[in-house]
């Protein structure tokens, strides 16, 4: 059981690694001495450190040893609470360990909780915010007036205490069920507690009482994102999805979900489903990294955002998950595009063609600053909610709130059935298969491509916009297979990168169409490598950033041949002028550029609204270059994680 959960966390440990833990059942000594039920094994760093630690002492045989059925793991990512072992998953209610609970989520209630129970007389071990669950859950059962409260009861009641920003709201657990026998919903017992209320109860054949922990395994929310069923996937693609308001209690090999009593009458019958992902499509391969793997993965990528979608015999774009819906689009004041870190920059980046293609006004939203604002949002407004993983809480609560001021939301997102695209009224699912490194790069791509495929929908009657839409579905028919002459570029970037890794800063500076991609190059760069980087609007330079410039000061600079290439131009010189000595990302044959530059990085040519799909990948390898130079988990970079859900 501790390969499976340690396992588990390691598919999962992109999330979160500042420290990981386990809970098992299993008779064990306490601090006391006395023997305790559940047994907690915790420690600060990835989960790698806790694996040495679970096998320090690998004579001994763990599962045997501790009579082990049943097991709870987490890795975190700090919010309450340095981390450190103490404030690591599972908390307890006690030194016996009665209860133990893991979660994520923040519980925004936890101080008054916390003084109360330390009024009575509880004593707390960490600084989290989730210890109190635990200690609640013991004091709910302690003052129990009746000698029996099922555990279900005990959840509902600690719940009802909470006031939370739950990971849970809007994508609670994924259960994965293995079973020797096939099973369907037939197959599945309904039945019906004391009360009458109806419960879904799952047997799942045992043969052996030890296998309980093996049969059935919990993956924590997001749970439709593909990092999370890599938890599951290997062990089985048969699942249950939870809903909000689920609860799911597994005891002696069965599990019963009932619904929590303010749902009371609703159906509580999960359907199994069947998982459509191979083991081997979250696996490294030959790459160092999987955000190596993912950078090259983009031609297949981009080619799948598009397959079955665009006709390029008829020139007609369908994206099915949009067309009942377009005519109501149309009609819309204007379009808000919103998302968070990349996937906001996918929004930039695409936000002139839209405007192009739409007629409409387009506004580009930081979805945090869109709620600090408390902005404006009309009926007649169309909402787009950009996101990979569909789960990131700044997000989703934004689309909660657009949507309570009744505009039609579009969720644009990478995973199937999640939180995001789920609560949309309407939507595009990018199809860049699962992405893993915790830096984005082929869902930015996926998404530049989808929303740029929304605007040839949107543009499909306008006859003035019939030779402008041919040159950009042209675009796109080419586009898989320039990415891939990109791609040979590698070794010129890596050997650059040799040249810049110890540098601490590096600006990447353009305008037009590749505002997006200096800003999304600069963020790749940040998140990685841990150098400043500055993604800087060319415009703007001489308003402040021209001051950073001198002969250190490493520049790169998006040059190519597009409506802003004078302007560029001008800003090369401003650079050159300064001392500056800027590599430039340039289109192949483009002598003017070159005898200006310090080094060039030459690319194919595109259609302007498409090149910044091309431009991105030199500063995605750079940044993946500089990382390994600089000696850095490339897939795990410090204090990030991949789907943040909370706010
Ligand atoms: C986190 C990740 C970023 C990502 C952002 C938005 O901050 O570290 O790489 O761009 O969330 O994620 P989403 O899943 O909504 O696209």
């Amino acid at each position: 059981i501790f390969d499976t959960l340690v396992k588990g966390l390691q598919r999962l440990e992109y999330r979160g690694y500042d420290s990981a833990g386990v809970g098992v059942d299993g008779p064990r000594k306490n601090d006391n001495g006395d023997n305790v039920n559940i047994c907690l094994i915790k420690k600060r760093g990835k989960v790698k450190a806790l694996d040495e630690e679970l096998y320090k002492n690998d004579s001994i045989d763990l599962d045997i040893e501790l009579d082990t059925h049943f097991g709870i793991a987490h890795t975190r990512w700090a919010t309450h609470g340095e981390p450190n072992a103490v404030n690591c998953h599972p908390h307890r209610s006690d030194k016996n360990n009665e209860f133990v609970v893991i979660h994520n989520g923040i519980i925004t209630n936890y101080k008054e909780l916390r003084k109360y129970l330390k009024s009575k007389g509880y004593k707390f071990e960490s600084e989290t915010d989730t210890e109190v669950i635990p200690k609640l859950i013991k004091y709910v059962y302690d003052n129990s007036e009746n000698d029996y409260v099922s555990f279900s009861t005990l959840v509902e009641r600690v719940i009802q205490q909470l006031v939370s920003v739950m990971e849970g709201r809007g994508s609670p657990l994924l259960i994965g069920v293995r079973s020797k026998y096939e099973l369907s919903m037939e197959q599945i017992p309904i039945q019906y507690n004391s009360t009458g209320e109806s419960l879904f109860s799952l047997w799942v054949p045992l043969e052996t009482r030890p296998a309980v922990g093996r049969q059935l395994l919990m993956a924590p929310t997001e749970t439709f994102s593909p990092g999370v069923f890599n938890a599951i996937i290997e062990h089985t693609n048969k699942v249950i999805y939870l809903r909000d308001d689920d609860i799911a209690a597994v005891a002696q090999g069965k599990l019963s979900l009932h619904r929590m009593s303010r749902c009371a009458g609703e159906d509580p019958n999960r359907a199994i489903q069947t998982l459509q992902m191979e083991l081997q499509q979250i696996m490294k391969g030959n790459f160092k990294a999987f955000m190596q793997k993912e950078i090259f993965e983009q031609p297949e990528s981009v080619f799948n955002t598009m397959r079955g979608r665009i006709c390029f015999e008829t020139n007609t774009v369908v994206l099915g998950g949009l067309k009942d819906h377009l005519k109501e689009i149309r009609r819309c004041r204007r379009l808000i595009l919103i998302g968070c870190g990349t996937s906001f920059h996918a929004g930039v980046a695409t936000r002139q063609i839209l405007e192009e293609l739409t007629e409409l006004p387009v506004m580009v939203e930081l979805a945090s600053d869109f709620l600090d604002r408390i902005t404006p949002v009309f009926r007649d407004d169309v909402c787009f909610f950009i996101s990979q993983s569909g789960e990131t809480a700044d997000t989703l609560m934004t689309l909660r709130y657009c949507q309570g001021r009744g505009a039609l939301t579009v969720g644009i997102t990478n995973t199937v059935g999640s939180s995001i695209s789920r609560e949309t009224d309407c939507g595009v699912h990018i199809n860049a298969g699962p992405e893993i490194g915790v830096a984005s790069t082929k869902a930015y791509t996926s998404q530049f491509v989808a929303l740029t495929m929304f605007g040839l929908m949107m543009s499909e009657d306008r006859i003035s916009l019939q030779k402008r839409r041919l040159e950009i579905i042209n675009g796109l028919r080419m586009l898989p297979g320039l990415i891939k002459e990109v791609l040979t570029l590698d070794d010129q970037i890596k050997t650059i990168a040799s040249e810049l890794y110890q540098q601490r800063s590096l600006l990447v500076m353009g305008r037009g169409y590749n505002y997006a991609t200096c800003m999304e190059g600069a963020l790749k760069i940040k998140e990685i490598t841990y150098m400043h980087s500055e993604g800087i609007l060319a415009g703007e330079l001489k308003h402040g950033p021209l001051a950073l410039i001198d002969k250190h000061m490493p520049v790169i600079m998006i040059i190519m041949k597009d409506a802003c290439y004078t302007k560029c131009h001008n800003a090369l010189q401003q650079v050159t002028a300064r001392q500056g000595r800027p590599i430039i990302l340039c289109c192949q044959d483009d002598p003017e550029i070159t005898k200006n530059a310090y080094k060039t990085i030459e690319l194919p040519q595109t259609v302007d609204c498409l090149q910044g799909v091309l431009s991105v990948i030199p500063l995605q390898l750079m940044s993946f270059h500089l990382a390994v130079l600089r000696g850095y988990d490339v897939d795990c970079p410090r204090n990030l994680a991949k789907s943040v859900t909370v706010e």
